[in-house]
């Protein structure tokens, strides 16, 4: 085995079946570092799709390739804001991206924030998976002890991926955004260490009693 690899291995970060250098792998997806060379035109394209964008704060600053380039230049190697392209195992495909972050290292809890930019891909269990991955790589490898997300009230695909990955609501805050004219709500989820613990216990506990 070559040194890069033996390193990386050590350092928990493993390999597809293509070679491509994964920090997390689940079943359908493998989540790596965002690189400048994902920064394309079709990544220029996710950012300024208003579909895609519509709950994203976004889209009220104009997403030039450029300065797509520059937020990822500036999430390379920031501790405190892991910053993750989820790509499909099956075909590499860079599909989105998903982020913890900021960390309150104080408190150890941290933000999650994603985007499914292919809409090829939504509803197909993706956005659940990759929250899940990063979920974990929170937990178990960061220590952190809670995690949270927020999303507009009419973002029910996104708040429904969420509860997926074993999140719950825990509070609405009235009116907080405006989308499309009108108030809309932010609800907030979360998930404690603890508690992600026990449910992937209890999975483990039903997968073996199937066996
Ligand atoms: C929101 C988003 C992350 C959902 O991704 P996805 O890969 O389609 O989500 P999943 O396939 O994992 O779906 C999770 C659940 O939400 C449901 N869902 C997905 N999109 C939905 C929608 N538009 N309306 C209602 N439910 C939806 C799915 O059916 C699934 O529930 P089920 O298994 O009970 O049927 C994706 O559409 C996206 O990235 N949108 C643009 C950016 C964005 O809004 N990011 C989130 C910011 S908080």
């Amino acid at each position: 085995m070559e040194t890069v690899q033996l390193a990386n291995r050590l350092a928990g970060y493993i390999e597809s079946e293509s070679g491509e250098t994964a920090i997390v792998t689940g079943t359908r997806l493998f989540l790596r570092e965002v690189r400048i060379e994902d920064v394309t035109p079709r990544y220029y394209q996710w950012m300024n799709d208003p579909e895609v964008t519509q709950y994203l704060e976004t889209r009220f600053v104009p997403q030039s390739l450029s300065q797509i380039g520059a937020f990822v230049k500036s999430k390379d190697g920031a501790v405190n804001e892991p910053f993750f392209a989820i790509c499909r195992r099956d075909t590499n495909e860079h599909i989105g991206n998903i982020k913890i972050g900021p960390i309150n290292w104080l408190h150890r809890n941290a933000d999650i924030s994603l985007l499914i930019g292919e809409k090829s891909c939504w509803g197909k269990g993706y956005a659940s998976e990759a929250i899940s991955l990063v979920t974990r790589f929170g937990f178990e490898t960061l220590g952190l002890n809670k995690l949270r997300a927020s999303c507009y009230g009419e973002n029910e695909g996104s708040a429904r991926a969420f509860e997926k990955a074993g999140y719950t609501r825990e509070g609405l805050l009235k009116g907080w955004f405006f989308s499309k004219g009108n108030e809309s709500d932010m609800i907030l989820l979360g998930i404690r260490a603890e508690d992600w613990r026990k449910q992937a216990n209890l999975n483990d506990t039903t997968k073996k009693a199937h066996s």
